[in-house]
């Protein structure tokens, strides 16, 4: 059972479920089917399914939104996850939970690993820090998948939203002082993928490898897509202003997924490439 189904990252993971399993054993639902805020209402719809695992990706992601609204951002991303592993804890299910490089707060200036202890900067990050907290507390099979700066094909992203400007602007002036892994949705799906065939336990990182910032990433986009003609003008955090505060340091490290899969995740600029040619022959 995938909950978040028709997000970003639900679209492309459903895609991969699908095509490993009998579409009589995937079920995928979104806000319409549940609304995991609603405690006796989740618990009642999961059990009836009986799920042998829960994947659950739905959540409130709005990072700045979270942080003007955190009464809807605890709701949704703590107590919401505490009613979903409620649920999987009484059909005796596995739970894989999604989590964020935002549970940290930047100042390692290394890769995360594992085992570093969490110390969040935002309303979202303590949000889902929270959820991971439930997850731990009442789900004894549980499986939490830290990531990072998602883009692809479904909802809305980085990516997507520099392409949709650069076709309106010459000039984008993108942050430079935020550091992290790109990741490609349909990549992350297939590790996640991965990690439960290999039954994985415990809390994992998992993004494409290699870093850079918001602005190299814009660039690299626009220079990918034939838009070098756009200017890109690097900005600090301070002068973008959003209401949340970022890390400015979220590299996640992977090694604790490649020792359990042994699987690498390619390099950011390789999925990134992968991406947007694949992007081009869409519809759009
Ligand atoms: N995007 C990133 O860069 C990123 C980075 C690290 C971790 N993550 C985590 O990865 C997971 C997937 O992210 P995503 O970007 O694919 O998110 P997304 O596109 O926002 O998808 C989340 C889905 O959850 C649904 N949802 C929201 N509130 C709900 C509720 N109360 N009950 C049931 N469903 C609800 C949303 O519906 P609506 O759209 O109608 O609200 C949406 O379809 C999330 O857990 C997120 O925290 C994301």
């Amino acid at each position: 059972m995938v909950l978040g189904a028709n997000g970003m990252l639900g679209r492309d993971l459903m895609k991969v479920l699908h095509s490993s399993l009998p579409s009589d054993q995937v079920v995928g639902w979104d806000i319409e089917e549940i609304d995991i805020q609603k405690k006796d209402e989740s618990v009642t719809k999961i059990e009836k399914v009986r799920p042998e695992i829960v994947i659950h990706i739905a959540a409130y992601t709005d990072v700045d939104g979270c942080e003007l609204n955190k009464e809807k951002a605890f709701s949704v991303n703590g107590e919401g996850t505490k009613h979903v592993a409620l649920a999987a804890s009484e059909c005796n299910a596995k739970m894989v939970y999604l989590s964020t490089d935002y549970v940290f707060d930047g100042d390692k200036r290394e890769p995360y690993v594992e085992s570093d202890a969490p110390h969040p900067l935002s309303v979202y990050g303590h949000s889902k820090l929270q959820g991971e907290q439930y997850v731990q507390t009442f789900v004894k099979d549980f499986l939490i998948v830290r990531t990072q700066w998602l883009y692809g094909p479904f909802g809305k992203n980085f990516v997507s939203s520099v392409l949709r400007q650069a076709r309106e602007k010459n000039t984008l002036s993108i942050v430079d002082d935020q550091t992290g892994s790109p990741t490609y949705t349909v990549d992350l799906s297939r590790a996640i993928s991965s990690l439960i065939q290999s039954d994985a336990q415990g809390i994992f990182h998992v993004a494409n490898s290699g870093l850079c910032t918001w602005y190299t990433l814009g660039q690299t986009v626009l220079k990918l897509s034939g838009l070098s003609r756009v200017k890109v003008i690097p900005i600090s955090s301070r002068e973008l202003g959003r209401p949340a505060v970022r890390p400015s340091y979220s590299v996640l490290g992977c090694q604790k997924f490649q020792e359990e899969t042994g699987l690498t995740m390619r390099p950011w600029s390789e999925a990134l490439k992968d991406f947007l040619s694949k992007d081009r022959q869409r519809p759009s």
